[in-house]
């Protein structure tokens, strides 16, 4: 299978209807697609109805196609929502349109343009796994799971309020209607969840009854004589226990991208940070590159950073002068690095307009590009109370969160905490045993020839930075928590000779006595994923995102997703093989399955 999952093949016809060429069927009616859809699924589902007294309601849909049925839904979601509910939309696509064709086919319904306008920028990326957008202003969040039906669902773990069922025609599009994916529906919906479909053909209808849906005939649309509501079990548990307050320790860019995560959901966060001037803190250095981890093979880790990736880059370009997204040069340093960067450009797992191969040693990743840290963390935590004071405990009281400060005073109570400080996670939680310290020196300096237009990467790497040259970095065992480790010009050294591996031109013109330089600690772990969940063992309404190692820039936005729904009870944005490998209690399981204790 390719690592690339395929296009849509479509063709529109002289009136201006949408097929799929595959399927020999239209995208949705020929009458109207938006009256059906807000026929066929929206009163099929009972909305607006069914959301109304919801903090947050889960729709779960079956073809995403141009995406008609979710901004019909958009539509509807804004005209109803009630203040400060949260809607998601989980989406599976198996043949990604491209955004110039659903564009196109939204122009037949002019009066829902501005919701196009957004949803047409911020379309999905042709990848496999789960991918998730925001539009916070709405309160709309939607989750693209691009990948084969069945198993696209199989990886999830949510519980569905209602389904659109919008394959196309079940004779001629099968694998959206098979048992499997009937099974798959009944174990993602939420008791009473109803389900709409345009379809009343046999295997819809036995498939749904055989797990459990009663089913309902209603006049279908246009020339369907016929459609199909159904629902699962009887009333919908009402009720929905969402925090309102939130302790945030750390301002890095961990703590701060859990900051806006909650913010997003109307939750009211309190951050402390003892660095508040970023002196000392990873998350401090003056230029972070945003860039892919791939992988070869289809792991749960590949799916993971591809998936963080795209998360990231969602989310900085939304960020202005924040994001420089001038593209990013991966470079091969032997000839093992080189096999893999042409394996990669051979067989991607990013569409062309993430990657190209601009020569056989080397790999371009077109979006990525440089962040300026300082911005990205004001522009995270607007709208958090900040208190730069450092937090010695946390306590869970009568079901209240107390965090305390140097002096034992209580500093703040909140529904729940959540532990982000990097290295001084350790003081937190056991959790921190398993993670280890890496200092890390930055360089920069003048050099006598043109700087690179993009950063160059691989192993080490650099960037232009005003009118210098940055590179970097070093990698230190290092107590996690030690002092800040020092600027040395050992460390310069060891950066301008790891930057001969991947620019030697420019290596050769740095004069050492005049670069200066950054030193922090990177928090890692024994394998290389971040740490991030709830922390049951400690109590309810405790979490921790930890562990960011050399790629926090790139990883804490999807991180933050995760902690934040898990925190809400709602839809986590990653599959549930992927979660697991991110959890807070892997390493004590494998470790209790090895029979060995955990590390002093
Ligand atoms: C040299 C170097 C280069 C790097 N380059 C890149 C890169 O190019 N791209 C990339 O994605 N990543 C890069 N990284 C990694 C990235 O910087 C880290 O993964 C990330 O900054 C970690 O963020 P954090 O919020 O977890 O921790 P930190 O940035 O360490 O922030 C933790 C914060 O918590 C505060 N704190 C700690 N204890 C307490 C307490 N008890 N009370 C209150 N506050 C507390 C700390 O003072 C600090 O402000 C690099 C790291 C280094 C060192
Ligand atoms: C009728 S169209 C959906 C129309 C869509 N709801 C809209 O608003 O435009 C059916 C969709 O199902 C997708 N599809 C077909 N077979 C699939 C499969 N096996 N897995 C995932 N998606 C599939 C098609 O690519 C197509 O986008």
């Amino acid at each position: 299978m390719s690592r690339l999952p395929p296009l849509a093949n479509t063709h529109i016809d002289d009136s201006g209807m949408i097929h799929g060429d595959d399927f020999n069927d239209t995208y949705f009616s020929r009458e109207n697609g938006l009256d059906e859809s807000r026929l066929v699924f929206l009163q099929g589902c009972g909305l607006p109805q069914a959301w109304a007294g919801r903090s947050h309601f889960v729709i779960g849909e079956l073809g995403f196609g141009t995406g008609l049925n979710v901004l019909a839904t958009w539509d509807l979601w804004k005209k109803t929502r009630q203040d400060g509910a949260i809607l998601h939309i989980i989406t599976v696509e198996g043949f990604l349109l491209e955004a110039k064709q659903a564009k196109h086919a939204h122009e037949n319904w002019p009066e829902l343009k501005a919701l196009s306008d957004q949803l047409i920028a911020q379309w999905p990326t042709r990848a496999y796994g789960a991918q998730r957008i925001w539009f916070p202003d709405d309160g709309l969040c939607i989750t693209f799971l691009i990948g084969p039906c069945e198993d696209a669902l199989s990886r999830m773990d949510f519980a569905a309020d209602c389904w659109f069922l919008d394959g196309f025609a079940p004779s001629r599009n099968p694998q959206m209607w098979e048992e499997g994916v009937f099974a798959q529906i009944a174990r993602l919906s939420a008791p009473g969840a109803r389900l709409g479909t345009y379809s009343v053909a046999g295997v819809v209808k036995a498939g749904l009854r055989n797990v459990g849906f009663t089913l309902n005939r209603l006049p279908g649309f246009g020339s369907k004589r016929q459609r199909l509501e159904a629902h699962l079990g009887e009333e919908p548990n009402a009720i929905q226990k969402r925090p309102k307050t939130a302790i945030v320790i750390g301002g890095g860019i961990g703590g701060s991208s859990v900051a806006a995560a909650l913010m997003r959901r109307g939750i009211a966060v309190d951050l402390f940070d003892d660095d508040y001037c970023a002196r000392t803190k990873a998350s401090g250095n003056p230029v972070a590159l945003i860039m892919p981890r791939l992988d070869r093979a289809d792991t749960r880790e590949a799916r993971f950073f591809r998936a963080a990736y795209l998360m990231a880059l969602a989310n900085y370009q939304q960020m202005g002068t924040a994001f420089d997204p001038s593209g990013i040069r991966e470079v091969s340093l032997d000839a093992e690095s080189a096999e893999r960067l042409n394996n990669l450009a051979s067989d991607p797992p990013l569409p062309p307009s993430h990657l190209a191969q601009p020569d056989v040693t080397s790999l371009m990743h077109l979006q990525g590009g440089l962040v300026f840290p300082d911005l990205v963390l004001k522009h995270l935590k607007t709208g958090a109370t900040i208190h730069p004071v450092a937090i010695v405990a946390v306590e869970q009281h009568e079901g209240l969160w107390h965090a305390c400060g140097p002096n034992g005073d209580v500093v703040a109570k909140a529904d729940i905490c959540v532990i982000a400080n990097g290295p001084g996670a350790v003081a937190f939680s056991d959790v921190g045993d398993y993670m280890r310290g890496r200092a890390g020196q930055l360089s920069w300096s003048q050099v006598d020839r043109d700087l690179p237009t993009a950063p160059l990467s691989g192993g080490a790497y650099c960037a232009p930075f005003h009118d210098k040259l940055i590179f970097g970095a070093t990698f230190e065992p290092i107590d996690l928590d030690g002092p800040t480790p020092q600027v040395t010009r050992t460390a310069n050294v060891k950066n301008r000779d790891m930057l001969a591996g991947i620019a030697p031109e420019l290596a050769r013109t740095i004069d050492l006595d005049r670069a200066s330089g950054r030193a922090a600690i990177r928090a890692t772990t024994p394998d290389q994923l971040p740490i991030v969940g709830a922390l049951t063992a400690d109590g309810a309404g405790k979490f921790i995102l930890c562990g960011l190692g050399s790629r926090g820039f790139t990883t804490a936005f999807l991180n933050a997703e995760i902690i934040a729904s898990q925190a809400c009870g709602e839809p986590c944005p990653v599959e549930a093989q992927v979660a697991l490998a991110l959890a807070p209690d892997r390493f004590a399981k494998r470790a209790a399955k090895r029979g060995k204790a955990k590390p002093n």
